[in-house]
């Protein structure tokens, strides 16, 4: 095999988060003293396989952001933010076009989801090195209902039914052409896997193996925090399987 590719993650960033409904937009929401955008940049980082992380966050939140800068001096794959859009497939777009020419693959990631296990992100980015576009995600627990006006219509073979995560990755070219398609077509997605399925192209389901869930509402801060406690417990116990821990730490030495 030849060299291995250039990659770029794109961190959204952008949102109001309505629903956790804190006083500032979610990923500046301090979870135990680190905003969620600052554990998600670490998390990627830690990754050691990308080389130019761009935060993209609401044009109004350049000031709020410096501070993230800031404490991040570290992570040397940080990029300047690009402005992020109205909807959150906007916001990819925008981060997309700013990539230099040389990147030729590009992992989107929610900031929400700052819990990512930067093990996780190096085997969805083994799979899209092999297919050209994987995603992280794992099998729904709860059995599905289709409902129409209050009634269940079908319950799906809940074992064919996977929740998508983020990072999701995609060769840089059919992101492109993805997002190009679903702009002429006016597709709206709340996934960017589904935009490069749409074109026809295969993209692998890669499970998950440390919990990576979305921060959304106010509970979801305190089931994060008590994966962190546990993260915090194995660590110290000599056990430590991911990185995400309090003390700063160099992007390349975590894992
Ligand atoms: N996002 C973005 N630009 C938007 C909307 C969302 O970059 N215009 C980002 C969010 O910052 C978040 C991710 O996309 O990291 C996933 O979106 P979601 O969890 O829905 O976050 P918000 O839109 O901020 O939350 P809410 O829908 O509750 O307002
Ligand atoms: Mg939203």
């Amino acid at each position: 095999m030849g060299r291995r590719p250039f990659v770029a993650a794109l961190v959204l960033a952008a949102g109001r988060g309505e629903r956790l409904g804190a006083a500032v937009p979610k990923a500046f929401v301090s979870l135990d003293g680190q905003s969620l955008l600052e554990r998600s940049i670490r998390a990627l980082a830690a990754s050691g396989r990308i080389e130019r992380i761009v935060p993209v966050v609401s044009s109004g939140d350049g000031p709020a952001y410096a501070a993230i800068a800031e404490r991040c001096a570290d992570v040397e794959a940080l990029a300047p933010i690009v402005a992020g859009g109205a909807e959150r497939q906007d916001s990819m777009r925008a981060g997309l076009a700013s990539l230099p020419d040389r990147i030729e693959l590009v992992a989107v990631h929610d900031a929400a989801r700052c819990l990512v296990d930067p093990s996780d992100v190096g085997r969805v980015l083994d799979a899209a090195e092999r297919m050209g576009a994987a995603i992280l995600g794992e099998p729904v627990r709860d059995t599905l209902k289709r409902v129409a006006g209050g009634r269940i219509v079908e319950t799906p073979d809940r074992s064919e039914y996977w929740a998508a995560q983020t990072p999701q990755v995609f060769r840089r070219d059919w992101l492109v052409a993805a997002t190009a398609a679903a702009a002429d077509s006016g597709r709206r997605a709340t996934d960017d896997a589904a935009l490069v399925e749409a074109l026809g192209h295969a993209v692998e389901m890669v499970e998950a193996r440390a919990p990576n869930p979305k921060i959304t509402r106010p509970e979801d801060l305190v089931f994060a925090r008590m994966l962190l406690a546990r993260r915090d417990v194995r660590a110290e116990a000599g056990g430590a399987r991911s990185g995400g821990g309090r003390a700063p730490m160099s992007s390349r030495n975590r894992e």
